[in-house]
């Protein structure tokens, strides 16, 4: 058995599975606080919470996290938390990001832009690590002066799982060893400071960057695995009790790279998934670099990039639809079932708390061409429904910008399931659309993840891969389940008017 976790922003998942089979044998999950600033002993609290709801750990031979990216963990030289995680949706680094992008364009923005997209993939916001070490060193000096080591969420509860931890601390029997840090390519890709094509492939920190953000470089950054490497073992008082040789730990993820991994895509597949945000995501062999910052360059979990936008309003639009009308999920999707494809020209171009592609953070919201044959339920209800879904089309323009080949899309997050975004995204996207089984995506992937460390360390060559380049052996091939396939059905008019209102 293996297991996979998910520790997100709200909540911590575990799914036990079959190693061979990737059939689910177990789950349990916990909530946690969420917010944009949390500590991170409510992470490990709703870890071992959700362990105990999944029925316990002793059996399973490896396990590996997925996680949200970006939040920044500083730790002091015993390992302690310095003070409360910054999470990747938390916006006071926003100057900090711009000061940063200007420090390296030595003035000009737009050619610091192009830098920091040639250097680590992405034009840096206020989600990215490197933002919020910036933040530190300017408004917490005495904080920052304590730095010894700079975690993600996931890194840092692997580093619980193996038994390490703040000294003293009688659940991290190891103590506060920081060289035992470890990550994987994805999740340090998105960190502003790693490099995952430097090194001729191979992957790099960047201690240049880290210097502009925090001042200095002397602190302890964990170590990068490769797709099946393995960080160590798991302590048998969290995992693998009961197994020979206790649980393996495998590199771990970036939420969205565990998605990718979770729903078994392939090139040309587009992740879209509808939830707090929107993420437009695509596997790629290599990353490019858009300076525009529409486009994050990250890695996946499998030695590719993972070209990804992420959109701010998604899930939340249906949720306005259904607050101005005054219905549920379901009378939602009706409604909107009953107006034409483009609503009779009206249209919103659904900013409605900013947006981040395109990066225009101030932005609000409009809604056009209401007229007396407009203002009805229905047309209200498609349109808001059409204008996240060209929200999010802007974002598959933007991969295809890249050059990243879209050929079918796999929509996946809650609202996925409403039967008008089924109807209606595929004649938005244009696109053949696969909606997977609902299912805990993240979760799952760090499971095949897991399942693809125990067969690496079986396998014939194992040694642990570090750095990029593939694995010993492929990852296993575990079965999507594709609760819908939806065919194509362009209507032009719909993107089209929109284009015209956001323009
Ligand atoms: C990706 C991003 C979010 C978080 C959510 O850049 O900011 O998708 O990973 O957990």
């Amino acid at each position: 058995l293996v297991a996979g976790v998910d520790t997100s922003t709200q909540s911590c998942k575990i799914v036990v599975r079959d190693a061979a089979t990737g059939e689910l044998v177990r789950s349990g999950s916990a909530k946690h606080p969420d917010g944009t600033e949390v500590h991170p002993d409510h992470w490990w609290t709703a870890f071992t919470q959700a362990a105990e709801a999944a029925g316990g750990l002793a059996d399973v031979a490896a396990i590996a996290v997925g996680g949200q990216q970006h939040g920044m963990v500083v730790l002091d030289a015993e390992g302690r938390v310095i003070r409360d995680a910054l999470l990747w949706n938390d916006t006071r680094s926003a100057d900090a990001a711009e000061t940063l992008v200007a420090e390296l364009g030595e003035g000009d923005r737009t050619v610091g832009a192009q830098r920091w997209a040639d250097a680590v993939g992405s034009v840096l916001v206020a989600s990215l690590t490197v933002t919020k070490l910036r933040w530190l060193h300017d408004a917490e000096p005495d904080n920052a002066a304590q730095v010894a080591a700079v975690a993600l969420p996931h890194d840092w509860l692997s580093w619980r799982i193996a038994g390490y931890g703040p000294a003293g601390d009688p659940s991290a029997p190891l103590g506060p060893d920081l060289n035992a840090l470890f990550t994987d390519r994805s999740d340090a890709s998105g960190t502003g400071y790693y490099d995952a094509q430097g090194a001729d492939g191979a992957g790099e920190y960047r201690a240049d960057l880290l210097r502009m953000a925090l001042g200095r470089d002397d602190v302890v950054l964990p170590r990068v695995l490769g797709p099946a490497g393995s960080g160590g073992v798991a302590h048998p008082s969290v995992a693998g009790a009961d197994v020979d040789g206790g649980a393996l730990i495998g590199p771990g993820a970036g939420d969205n790279a565990g998605a990718a991994l979770g729903v078994g895509m392939t090139p040309g597949d587009v992740a879209i998934s509808i939830g707090t945000s929107g993420v437009v995501s695509a596997v790629a062999p290599r990353r490019t670099a858009d300076g525009s910052g529409a486009i994050n360059g990250f890695a996946d979990a499998a030695g590719n990039a993972l070209m990804l936008a992420v959109t701010l309003n998604a899930a939340r639009v249906l949720d306005a639809a259904r607050e101005v009308l005054g219905v549920g999920f379901d009378e939602l999707a009706s409604l909107a079932l009953q107006a034409p494809a483009g609503s009779d020209g009206l249209v919103l171009v659904p900013y409605l708390e900013g947006e981040r592609t395109p990066n225009r953070p101030d932005a609000t919201g409009t809604l056009h061409g209401i007229r007396l044959a407009t203002s009805t339920r229905p047309h209200l209800a498609r349109a808001y429904i059409e204008g996240m879904l060209c929200g999010l089309a802007d974002g598959l323009d933007a991969l295809r910008a890249q050059g990243v080949p879209v050929e079918r899309v796999m929509l996946i997050g809650g609202a996925a399931q409403s039967p008008a975004v089924q109807e209606i995204a595929p004649q938005v996207f244009g696109l053949p659309i696969a909606v997977p089984e609902p299912g805990e995506y993240v979760a799952d992937g760090a499971a095949r993840q897991a399942a693809w460390v125990l067969a690496a360390a079986s396998g014939p060559a194992s040694e642990p891969t570090t750095g990029a380049g593939a694995a010993p052996v492929a990852p296993p091939e575990w079965s999507t389940t594709i609760a819908a396939t939806l065919d194509a059905d362009p209507r032009p008019v719909i993107r089209a008017q929109y284009a015209e209102v956001r323009d």
